[in-house]
């Protein structure tokens, strides 16, 4: 028995698609409080559209959103794999089926002038019918898409309106809406009713070119039926469907968003448009937006709250927008479906490229090698020419949309090229992409995911490897290249980014990339403990699901900036400050404006602490354009420093914007001064023996055992090599290089210690050891050299790896740990900071002094994994709230690591919430440690990133503070 909605084009009753505006017809919002009713099964009878029916005793369900996040069913995650049987377009009976009802009374501007009434759904997940007193009115698929239904003739009565909507989890639309994310059902975006005048504005397509060359505008706004246009700022009062050039205007751009405001006004209606002039085109192969090659700094992002799923609020779509200005980003890309209208609005208003994506997505089919995909299957092929349609309808209007994308991940075929060849027709005005026919048929531009360093140099020196078809080759060559996916922000990191920016960079034929993704999709849920977490997949007990690969965002699920959002910002600054030699090269980074809003200001600071500042000219520079800053002649004049020198430059915005205050800073760069001085020769005092222990300095050793046991007078629980990292998720690298599992099979994070000799001498007290998991051969011989240097104890520590035939993975990290008392509570460091900083990422970082509490250290990655370390620190102290404590100074730097919990509880910990405090704090003092890379998609650390195990000297000093 097969359902309506198992038909490869199911809709029925829907309007043409239109583009979305606003407009003075009268309109009824009918979000809110509606009736719910609950079904495991779609084939219950459907009294709901009866009018007459009670449904008192039903529940109630806010419109929009989704019942698995209300109470009803469960959210379900996975990837790739479709949580169903795969034979389209079937679904199973267990089909989670929402009924929904309400009452609506037309208000007064519904009857004047005999509009049609016009039922309008902005995005309902995944199938539905809908009834109005009693009559069907519709049905549609299409979750991220609007449809509009004509419902004047069904309405009854005058008074109070029925409305009934039957929404269907599964159906053979699911089959093409396979994205990586939450599967998710309802009415989760706005549901309107509106007044349509029958001499109304049935849609609009604005056409507004900028010509480079002469500054003039090409302006023609197509209407089905006439009407005219204005934009008074313009003078322009003209018929539509007619071409109008003028003489001079102001072009769109995302630097400079700028918009005209205009109208399109019928007999019945007044239609508001915000009109942006620009031109896109690839001229010699290079992207091109007015005539100025443009780079992208994108972000995929997804609709994502973790309190709606996809029912975002504008508060969180404003949200998303402000922090992406702030962060330097200039570029969306829609992943994978069209956003809530209103996003786009923002875009234009604040200023984002936009790659507009359709709803598709069919990569479950990848898993059976293809067979039977909708994108090659003629059945398909109007369904999936109507998500396009749908596509470019509604949004054809906004300045901020550059490309079209036909979807993603879809796997190759002709209806793919059906929807390019209707997008082309429809729209000329915009480019096509879509990423996953490598030949590139159907597209404008070249476009690849998670394509490693390497080959991403080949393509910016059109070197890649060719395709084998000569004439499709030179096609593609002669395209500009965006990574439309790269970087993947999972966990910790991503890693790699200066390179690949520097790649983009290198070669005009860059169009730039997306980081993927924008934020953690994760959902806050009370854990099985009654804690609140953010929960991934399984924590909703999927029998089938792709756990913590949907919590791969550069912002946590609150929105909360990650460290890899921070690197993201400094690595793609428009405003660049790279240190050359001994001073700073300023970069003009940005595509279309100069520096004249920028403020630079400059401070010295030795040894951390601020010695001089002032204010720097801002150089009038052209975009593309460099200079070499010169030291302010008071840097010159300042008296010796005292300890290391930095000159630090911020450029800062220097008046308010629409999306960050004054004083917003832009960019950041430094120059080392002067260096620190050599540490001075120690001088060893003899240890002394007192009882069982042998005391260095401030260092109490057991005499038999080497073991030390206090470090001025703070008891010392453990001191151990340490080269375990709780694996991050790019150590774990489920879809790219997984590194996780060999450190495991050998054993590195279960070390066991055996002491070999203690050996006193007239300066120093020498322990030999040998550090080695179980089973094996494999382990780290280790000497530890303790030596007095007057009220406080240097600490060499020598590592010879000892592997048989070599270790075939890097190591996780190379360092020692110690177990101190908890009443250390803060840390003070010079050195990087003041956010984490591994070998590969830390781009956000500078060299300074910085101060934080345990907790602030530690970044909440959704799934717990290695975090917050503090890289490149010369001295570092702990302390307890009387000011006590200890302090570590390396020769010349450390990584520190300071948590309230073990790498082993890190580790085996699920869920951030599931971290107890115990009670004890592990401090991490590493001469090393493995780069981070992206490889939970896409290539691991770098070569010049990798902990290769070697012999290894570190030298630390402790000292009491007192
Ligand atoms: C890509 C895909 C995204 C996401 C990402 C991994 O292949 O397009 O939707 O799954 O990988 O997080």
């Amino acid at each position: 028995m097969s359902h309506w909605f198992e038909d490869f084009t199911p809709a029925r009753g829907n309007l043409p698609a239109r583009a979305w505006v606003r407009s003075d017809v009268p309109t009824l919002s009918l979000n809110g409080g509606w009736r719910f009713r609950y079904a495991e099964r779609a084939d219950t009878p459907a009294d709901l559209a009866d009018p007459a029916l009670d449904d008192a005793a039903w529940d109630e369900i806010t419109v929009p959103g989704h019942w698995q996040l209300q109470g009803w069913g469960e959210p379900a995650y996975t990837n790739i794999v479709y949580p169903f049987p795969v034979e389209p377009p079937f679904v199973p009976d267990e089909n989670p089926t929402g009924d929904h009802r309400r009452t609506f009374v037309l208000p007064d501007g519904f009857t004047a002038g005999d509009p049609r009434v016009v039922l309008r759904f902005e995005g309902v997940d995944s199938a539905f019918t809908a009834w109005v007193d009693g009559t069907e009115v519709g049905r549609s698929v299409g979750s991220r898409l609007p449809v509009e239904f004509d419902v004047t003739d069904a309405l009854a009565g005058t008074d109070e309106h029925v409305l009934a909507v039957r929404v269907h989890q599964w159906s053979a639309a699911s089959y093409v809406e396979d994205q990586d994310m939450w599967w998710l059902s309802g009415i989760f975006r706005d549901v309107t009713l509106l007044a349509r005048p029958l001499d109304g504005v049935e849609d609009v397509f604005v056409h507004a070119g900028y010509d480079h060359t002469t500054g003039a505008g090409t302006l023609r706004v197509d209407t089905p039926s006439p009407a005219r246009l204005l934009v008074p700022e313009l003078g322009v009062d003209v018929a539509t469907n007619e071409d109008v050039t003028l003489e001079r205007v102001e072009p769109w751009s995302a630097e400079v968003p700028r918009l005209y405001a205009a109208e399109v006004v019928s007999a019945g209606e007044r239609v508001r448009l915000r009109i942006g002039f620009r031109t896109v085109a690839v001229l010699d192969g290079v992207f091109t937006v007015n005539g100025a090659p443009v780079k992208l700094r994108g972000v995929n992002r997804h609709e994502v709250s973790a309190d709606r799923g996809r029912a975002v609020t504008k508060a969180e779509m404003l949200a998303d927008v402000l922090l992406m200005k702030q962060h330097n980003v200039n570029a969306v890309r829609t992943s994978h479906y069209p956003p809530h209208p209103a996003f786009l609005d923002l875009c234009d208003e604040h200023g984002l490229w936009v790659v507009d994506e359709c709803d598709l997505e069919t990569h479950g089919f990848w898993l059976l090698d293809w067979r039977d995909n909708p994108s090659d299957d003629p059945r398909w092929r109007e369904a999936l020419l109507d998500r396009m349609r749908r596509t470019v309808e509604r949004d054809k209007n906004h300045a901020s949309v550059v490309l079209w994308s036909l979807g993603n991940e879809s796997g190759t075929g002709q209806n793919l090229a059906a929807m390019s060849a209707w997008t082309k027709d429809r729209d000329p005005s915009r480019l096509v992409h879509y990423e996953h026919d490598w030949a590139v048929p159907y597209a404008d531009v070249y476009s690849r995911m998670y394509a490693s360093h390497a080959e991403v140099a080949d393509i910016a020196t059109r070197s890649e490897e060719a395709l084998p078809d000569a004439e499709a080759d030179a096609r593609r060559r002669a395209m500009p290249f965006v990574q439309c996916e790269y970087a993947h922000a999972m966990g910790n990191g991503p890693g790699g980014l200066v390179e690949y920016q520097d790649l983009f960079e290198s070669s005009e034929r860059c169009m730039g990339g997306f980081v993927w993704e924008w934020i953690d999709h994760g959902l806050r849920q009370q854990g099985p403990d009654g804690r609140e977490r953010f929960a991934y997949g399984g924590d909703f007990g999927e029998p089938l699901h792709d756990g913590a690969f949907v919590a791969d965002g550069l912002v946590f699920p609150d929105r909360t900036p990650s460290p890899g959002l921070l690197d993201y910002a400094a690595v793609i600054a428009q405003v660049r400050l790279r240190p050359e030699g001994t001073r700073l090269r300023l970069t003009n980074h940005y595509d279309v404006v100069d520096l004249a809003h920028v403020r630079l200001r400059w401070s010295v600071a030795d040894e951390g602490i601020e010695v001089a500042h002032g204010d720097l000219p801002t150089p009038d520079l052209a975009p593309r354009a460099s200079v070499l800053l010169d030291l302010p002649a008071e840097v010159l004049q300042l008296p010796p420093a005292v300890g290391e020198r930095w000159f630090t430059v911020v450029a800062e915005l220097a008046e308010e914007t629409g999306w960050a205050p004054a004083g917003h800073v832009l960019g950041r760069g430094q120059v080392q001064l002067v260096e620190a001085a050599l540490p001075k020769t120690p001088v060893a005092i003899a240890p002394v023996r007192r009882g069982p222990d042998l005391l260095v300095g401030p260092a109490v050793l057991d005499a038999r055992t080497g073991t030390l046991r206090a470090l001025g007078g703070l008891p010392v629980e453990t001191l151990e090599l340490s080269v375990w990292r709780a694996p991050t998720d790019n150590d774990r690298g489920e879809h790219g290089e997984p590194l996780e599992p060999t450190w495991r099979t050998l054993g590195l994070h279960r070390l066991r210690h055996r002491t070999g000799s203690v050996a006193v001498s007239e300066r120093d007290v020498v322990v030999t050891g040998r550090s080695a998991p179980a089973g094996t051969d494999t382990g780290f011989a280790t000497t530890w050299r303790w030596s007095d240097v007057g009220g406080a104890v240097r600490l060499e520590v020598d590592v010879t790896p000892e592997t048989p035939g070599g270790l075939s993975v890097p190591l996780p990290r190379l360092g020692i740990r110690l177990a101190l008392p908890r009443t250390l509570r803060r840390l003070d460091w010079f050195g990087r900071g003041p956010g984490e900083a591994y070998p590969d990422t830390g781009s956000a970082t500078w060299t300074g002094r910085f101060s934080r509490s345990v907790e602030e250290l530690q970044t909440p990655y959704v799934r717990p994994q290695e975090n917050g370390q503090r890289a490149d620190v010369r001295w570092a102290v702990l302390t307890a709230a009387d000011g006590s404590g200890l302090r570590v100074r390396a020769e010349p730097t450390i990584g520190v690591t300071v948590r309230p919990w073990s790498t082993e509880t890190l580790d085996a910990a699920t869920h951030t919430s599931a971290l107890d405090d115990e009670g004890r704090i592990w401090l991490h003092l590493d001469q090393a440690q493995q780069g981070i890379g992206t490889g939970s998609c896409g290539p691991g650390a770098l070569p010049a990133y990798r902990l290769q195990a070697q012999p290894t000297r570190f030298v630390l000093t402790f000292e009491p503070v007192v």
